[in-house]
C-alpha cells in the first residue's frame, strides 16, 4: 500500500449525506469505471469480495436457475459453494488447480445447452491461490460461437489494476472486485460493474436481495451519495489510488506488472521448482505459485522465511495446503522491492534446508537489469 493512499485515508471522516461527500462519491465511482474499462454502471459496497460475489448472483438470478462454473482452483471452489448455499443449480466443471478455464469447454458446454437452461456462466480471471489466469476475451468470444445468451460473470478481484481487464470490451455482465489488491488499498470495499443486460436480468430476477441491491444504489449514485453510510475513509484511499493508477496510466501498469511476473518465474527456474501454473499463456502476473519439492511442507518453509526474514509468503490453500507457497507481485511494487522479496525466499528456502539451486535471485536480477 503506498503512503499516498494511506495518508488520503488518514483525512477526517466527513459526513456521507453532506455537501461536499457527492463530489468524492462522482470522481470514484467514473475513476473505477475507467479501471474497469467501462461505461457502464459501478457499484460501491462497504465489504469484501465475498459479498460481491453474492451481489452479482443475488441480482441477476433466481432460485434453481442453472449457472456453470469451473474448477480453476479454491477461490473458484469457494465462489460455487455460495452459488450452491443460494439455490443456484451449479453445474462445476472439473479441474487440476493449474489452468484456466479453456475456452473450448465453454463453447461445447453452451452448444449443448440446446434449450438453454444455462443462465449464467462464472469464471474467475485471476485464480490466486495457482496464479493462473482466464482469457477473458477467448472465452466470450467462444459463448459468442455458441450464440448462448448466458451471462457473463468474472471475478477481477486479483486482476483488477493490474492485468488488463475490458469489461465492455469482453461483454462482461457482472465484473466483481475488491479493493484489497491492484488498487493498492485496505480490504472493505467490493466492487460490481453492470452490464445493461445485466441490469435487464435484475428487473425479473427472483433472489432475495436488500443490503446487495443495485437499485438503491445506482440511484443514489447518480448525484455521487450512497442510500448507506459508505466505508468514507476507504473512498479517500479509493481516490488517491486511482489517480496514482491514471498517473502512471494503465497500459505502463499492466506491463510492469507482466514484467515482474516474469522475472519472478526466471527465479522459480533458477531454484529448479515447478511452477503451479502448466500454461505459458495462463500465467499471472499478479501472483506465482511454486511448488515444493516432494517431502517438503511449504508451510514450514513459509513459517521459517517468516520467522528469520519477516518475509510473509502466501499459503497453499484448499488442494494445494502445504505443497505450494505463493509469491505476490502487485499493487505499489518496484523493481528493488522484488530483488527484495525473491531474496527472502532464496534465504529462506536455505534456511529450512529445502534442496533447490542458489540461481533464482541472479537469473531474477539479470531479467530485471536487461534495458
Ligand atoms: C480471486 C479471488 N476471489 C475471491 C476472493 C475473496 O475475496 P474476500 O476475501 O475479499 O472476500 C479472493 C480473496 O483473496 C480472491 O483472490
Amino acid at each position: 500500500m503506498p503512503d499516498r493512499v494511506l495518508r488520503a485515508i488518514a483525512q477526517p471522516t466527513i459526513d456521507h449525506r453532506g455537501p461536499d461527500f457527492g463530489v468524492l462519491g462522482r470522481e470514484v465511482l467514473d475513476g473505477l469505471k475507467r479501471v474497469f474499462q467501462t461505461t457502464s454502471p459501478v457499484v460501491i459496497y462497504p465489504s469484501s469480495g465475498t459479498g460481491a460475489w453474492e451481489a452479482a448472483f443475488v441480482n441477476t438470478l433466481s432460485p434453481g436457475d442453472r449457472v456453470l462454473m469451473f474448477e480453476t482452483g479454491h477461490f473458484a471452489t469457494l465462489w460455487r459453494d455460495l452459488a450452491v448455499r443460494l439455490g443456484l443449480d451449479v453445474e462445476f466443471v472439473p479441474g487440476d488447480w493449474r489452468h484456466g478455464v479453456d475456452p473450448r469447454t465453454v463453447r461445447d458446454k453452451l452448444s449443448a445447452d440446446t434449450d438453454q437452461a444455462i443462465k449464467a456462466i462464472a469464471v474467475v480471471h485471476n485464480e490466486t491461490s495457482t496464479g493462473a489466469t482466464s482469457r477473458i476475451g477467448a472465452i466470450r468470444a467462444a459463448m459468442d460461437e455458441a450464440s448462448h445468451p448466458a451471462l457473463l460473470f468474472v471475478d477481477t478481484i486479483s486482476s483488477l489494476g493490474s492485468i488488463d481487464y475490458r469489461h465492455d470490451e469482453w461483454n462482461v455482465d457482472v465484473a466483481i472486485s475488491g479493493s484489497q489488491k491492484g488498487l493498492m488499498l485496505p480490504p472493505g470495499l467490493g466492487f460490481n460493474a453492470i452490464s445493461e443486460k445485466a441490469l435487464e436480468a435484475s428487473k425479473s430476477a427472483r433472489l432475495p436481495r436488500s443490503y446487495w441491491d443495485w437499485q438503491p444504489m445506482i440511484r443514489d449514485n447518480a448525484t455521487g451519495y450512497f442510500p448507506y453510510t459508505p466505508a468514507i475513509n476507504l473512498l479517500y484511499g479509493l481516490r488517491e489510488a486511482l489517480t496514482m493508477l491514471a498517473e502512471e496510466g494503465l497500459p505502463n501498469v499492466f506491463a510492469r506488472h507482466v514484467r515482474f511476473a516474469e522475472a519472478t518465474r526466471c527465479a522459480a527456474r533458477g531454484w529448479g521448482l515447478e511452477l503451479v501454473c502448466a500454461e505459458a499463456c495462463e500465467y499471472s502476473s499478479t501472483v506465482t505459485a511454486v511448488m515444493m519439492p516432494k517431502g517438503h511442507d511449504a508451510d514450514a518453509f513459509r513459517k521459517t522465511a517468516l520467522e528469520r526474514f519477516d518475509i510473509s509468503l502466501g499459503a497453499g490453500l484448499g488442494k494445494l495446503k502445504g505443497r505450494v507457497f505463493r509469491i505476490g507481485h502487485l499493487g505499489d511494487f518496484n523493481d528493488l522491492m522484488l530483488a527484495a522479496t525473491l531474496s527472502g525466499v532464496e534465504m529462506g528456502l536455505a534456511a529450512a534446508a529445502v534442496p533447490f539451486a542458489r540461481r533464482g535471485v541472479s537469473a531474477a536480477l539479470e531479467f530485471l537489469a536487461r534495458p
